[in-house]
C-alpha cells in the first residue's frame, strides 16, 4: 500500500525552559520554537489558544481572561497539564509535516532531575501519543551534539547555559564523571537587567524588553573603552508612572549581568576541583565546550577563559546541540545504547 511519503518515525525532543526543539530520525531538527502556550480559562477548564512562536508573542500582553505562561521551568516541567498540552500540539505539527505516529520519543532531562520529575516528563510524552519514551541525560547530548568525542577516555568538559539552568558535566568514556547545575541561565540574566534599571534608572522594562536588551547588545565584559555600543530602550518611569525612552550602553548591562555571569564562572571552577586529577589535566589541554543559548552572550568566552584561566570554546550552532545530540543518540542507538534510558 502506497502511504504517500507518510511513515511513522522515531523522534527526540529538547524540552527546555525557553525552546523546544523536535528532532525526526534521519530528517534533523523540523521544529524549533519557545515553550510557551496560551490559554483561556472558561468554567475552570484550559481551553489552549495557541503554543511556540505565536504565544510567545503574547507573553506580558495578555487581558485577564486569557494567560501565557511557561510550563517548563529550570529544565523540568512546573505544570504538568500545560506542558503536556505543550508536546501534543508540538508533536501534532511534525506529523502535519509528513510524519505519523506512534513514534519512540527520547527526551532529554537535566542530569539533576529527581525521580519524580523524569516520571512527569515520561508520561507526558506517552500522554501525548508516543508508543515509547526514552530519557537521555542533557548533559550527554549537549557534548554529542557539540561533536565532542565523549567515548574516549579522555576527560571532556561541557557548560549547557539554557534559559534556566547551567548544566556544567565533566564526562569519560561516555558517561557522566561530575555534573552540577546551577540555577542560573538566560532568565536570570533578563531578570538582573530589570532589576538593575529599576534600581539604578527608576525605569520598569518587562522581561521581553531585557531580553532583547541581551541579545542585541548583552555583553560579559566591560567594554574597553568604559561604554561600548548602546540601544534605545522604552519602559516605565517609576517616579511619575509615564512611558519613558532612555538609552542603555554595553557598560551599564555588563554591570547587571556581573552577578549571574560570576555564578556560572564558579560553577566551572568548582566542576573543575571536583573532577580527578587526570581527567582535570585532559580539561586543561583541551578547553571547555559552551551549549545553550546563553552561551551566546557577547564576551562571555573571553570572561569565562579571564576567570578561570581555561580554553574556551563556543560550539557551533550552540541553541540546536542539545536537541542534534539527543537526534543523534536516536539515530547511533546501537552504539549509544547506554546513554538511553527506556521505560520499558
Ligand atoms: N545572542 C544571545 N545572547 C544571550 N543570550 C541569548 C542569545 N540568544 C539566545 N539567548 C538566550 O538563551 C536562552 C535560551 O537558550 P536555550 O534554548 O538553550 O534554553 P533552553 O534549552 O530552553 O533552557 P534549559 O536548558 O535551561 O531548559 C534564552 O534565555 C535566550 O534569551
Ligand atoms: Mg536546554
Amino acid at each position: 500500500m502506497a502511504l504517500g511519503g507518510l511513515f511513522s518515525t522515531d523522534m527526540a525532543i529538547d524540552l527546555g525552559t525557553a525552546n523546544t526543539l523536535v528532532y525526526v530520525k534521519g530528517k534533523g531538527v523540523i521544529l524549533n520554537e519557545p515553550s510557551v502556550v496560551a490559554y483561556h480559562v472558561k468554567d475552570g477548564q484550559k481551553k489552549v489558544l495557541a503554543v511556540g512562536e505565536d504565544a510567545k508573542l503574547m507573553l506580558g500582553r495578555t487581558p485577564g481572561s486569557i494567560q501565557a505562561i511557561r510550563p517548563m521551568r529550570e529544565g523540568v516541567i512546573a505544570d504538568f497539564d500545560v506542558a503536556e498540552a505543550m508536546i501534543k500540539e508540538f508533536i501534532n505539527k511534525v506529523h502535519r509535516r509528513g510524519f505519523l505516529s506512534k513514534p519512540r520519543i527520547i527526551v532529554c532531562v537535566p542530569h539533576g532531575a529527581t525521580p519524580v520529575e523524569k516520571r512527569a516528563i515520561r508520561d507526558s510524552v506517552l500522554k501525548a501519543g508516543a508508543s515509547r519514551a526514552g530519557l537521555i541525560a542533557e548533559p550527554i547530548a549537549a557534548a554529542i551534539g557539540a561533536g565532542m568525542p565523549i567515548t574516549d577516555p579522555t576527560g571532556n568538559m561541557v557548560v549547557d547555559i539554557g534559559g534556566g539552568t547551567t548544566e556544567v558535566a565533566v564526562l569519560s568514556l561516555g558517561d557522566i564523571v561530575y555534573a552540577s547545575s546551577v540555577r542560573v541561565g538566560g532568565d536570570r540574566m533578563d531578570d538582573a537587567i530589570v532589576s538593575y534599571l529599576r534600581r539604578q534608572h527608576n525605569l520598569l522594562i518587562g522581561e521581553s524588553t531585557a531580553e532583547r536588551i541581551k541579545t542585541t547588545i548583552g555583553t560579559a565584559r566591560m567594554p574597553d573603552d568604559g561604554r561600548g555600543q548602546s540601544m534605545q530602550i522604552r519602559g516605565r518611569d517609576l517616579l511619575n508612572g509615564v512611558p519613558k525612552e532612555t538609552e542603555i550602553n554595553q557598560a551599564q548591562v555588563a554591570e547587571a549581568l556581573a552577578e549571574p555571569v560570576q555564578q556560572i564562572c564558579e560553577a566551572v571552577m568548582t566542576a573543575l576541583e571536583a573532577t580527578p586529577p587526570d581527567l582535570a589535566a585532559d580539561i586543561v589541554d583541551r578547553g571547555v565546550m559552551l551549549t545553550g543559548g546563553g552561551a551566546l552572550l557577547g564576551e562571555l568566552d573571553l570572561a569565562l577563559r579571564e576567570q578561570t584561566g581555561l580554553a574556551i570554546s563556543v560550539a557551533d550552532e550552540s541553541l540546536n546541540c542539545v536537541a542534534m545530540g539527543t537526534g543523534k543518540a536516536l539515530e547511533y542507538e546501537k552504539q549509544l545504547r547506554h546513554v538511553i534510558e527506556f521505560d520499558n
